[in-house]
């Protein structure tokens, strides 16, 4: 059976840092309440007129180097965003263009937080089906230009960032299973209620709510359920125990979050990759980041079992096992 695997991983974190303490002074919220709560110390925000896409390209270019390749290999791009530049065209072709390459297709995907997980699962079938031999996949936000800066319930949670990984396809392992998940019915739960189909309309503030509503309370209890059950069924069709997982790479939302799932898989946190203290709720960007920051630090090793898994807005939820 033909395998896709991971030849690189990159990401980009924009330079300006917006701390608690700083955030203490924009709303009724303290360094203490948002540590504890969450575990988020600092988060990075894009600098005026830098796009998803600037730091998508940055994260792409550093994972094409580390898997000794080049823009020219690339003959798919899979893009995880949910803050795109642009309506249209989607974000995959303006990084196309971005790095001078041509014709390839390149997909635009959108699923809140777990986007790169649901990119990772399409590649890893355009691969596995012979239809790609490098596939780019990114996930990538600008989160913070969809935040109501005085909103405390969701300001001090989320932050800017992209990470990509390559893929290509090997007969050893690889990916060896994706699992994803979409449950609509929760959709009041985690939003941004406005759009082009549905309008623009202010609301009797006047401000048009560009901007991620959530529940947040309602949103853990079902974050924690519904991860806690796709680690079961990711081990169980690969038939494993918890105990042959080297590293969990969890979307980086809550801190009690990822401690749950941890505690669900019996792994010490010592074996889980932690990034949300740095940048916060980076949505589709956390994981790839995550899964880069575990790599270039020397942790996750070649050989190595690893465990992605996210949740999001949709409500959707993935897992992916990789033989890295
Ligand atoms: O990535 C997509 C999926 N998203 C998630 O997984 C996020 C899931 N949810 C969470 O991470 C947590 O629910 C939050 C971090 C959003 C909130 O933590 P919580 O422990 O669930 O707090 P809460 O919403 O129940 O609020 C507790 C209290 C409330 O005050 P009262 O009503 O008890 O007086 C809030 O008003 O904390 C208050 N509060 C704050 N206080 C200081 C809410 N936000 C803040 C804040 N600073 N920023």
């Amino acid at each position: 059976m033909k395998y896709s695997r991971i030849a690189g991983t990159g990401s980009y974190l924009p330079e300006r840092i917006l701390t608690n303490a700083e955030l203490e002074t924009m709303v009724d919220t303290t360094d203490e309440w948002i540590k504890s709560r969450t575990g988020i110390e600092r988060r990075h925000i894009a600098a005026p007129g830098q796009t998803t896409v600037d730091l998508a390209e940055q994260a792409a270019r550093r994972a094409l180097d580390a898997a000794g390749l080049t823009p020219q290999d690339v003959d798919l791009i899979v893009f995880g965003t949910t803050t795109p530049d642009l309506i249209f065209p989607n974000c995959g072709a303006l990084l196309q263009a971005r790095l001078g390459i041509h014709g390839c297709p390149a997909l635009g995907l959108e699923a809140a937080c777990s986007g790169f997980i649901f990119a990772l699962s399409v590649a890893d079938k355009f691969v596995r089906m012979g239809e790609a031999k490098c596939a780019l996949v990114i996930g990538a936000e600008t989160l913070s230009r969809m935040l109501d800066w005085t909103d405390r319930n969701t300001a001090v949670l989320f932050g800017d960032g992209a990470g990509a990984v390559v893929l290509q396809p090997s007969d050893e392992p690889g990916i060896l299973s994706t699992h994803l998940h979409t449950e609509g019915s929760h959709q009041d739960l985690l939003n941004c209620p406005v759009g082009v189909s549905r309008g623009f309309a202010p609301e009797a503030d006047g401000r048009v709510p560009l901007f991620i509503r959530m529940a947040g309370a309602e949103v853990f209890k079902i974050a924690v359920r519904s991860l806690g059950s796709i680690v079961d069924e990711t081990l169980a069709a690969n038939n494993l125990d918890k105990s042959a997982i080297d590293w969990l790479i969890p979307h980086q939302a809550n801190l009690r979050i990822i401690q749950a799932t941890a505690k669900k898989l019996e792994m010490p946190m010592e074996r889980v990759i932690l990034t949300v203290q740095d940048h916060g709720n980076t949505s589709a960007a956390s994981v790839p980041m995550a899964f880069d920051i575990g790599v270039r630090s020397g942790r996750v090793k070649r050989g190595e079992l690893v465990l992605l898994e996210a949740f999001g807005g949709g409500f959707t939820w993935g897992s992916a096992l990789i033989r890295f």
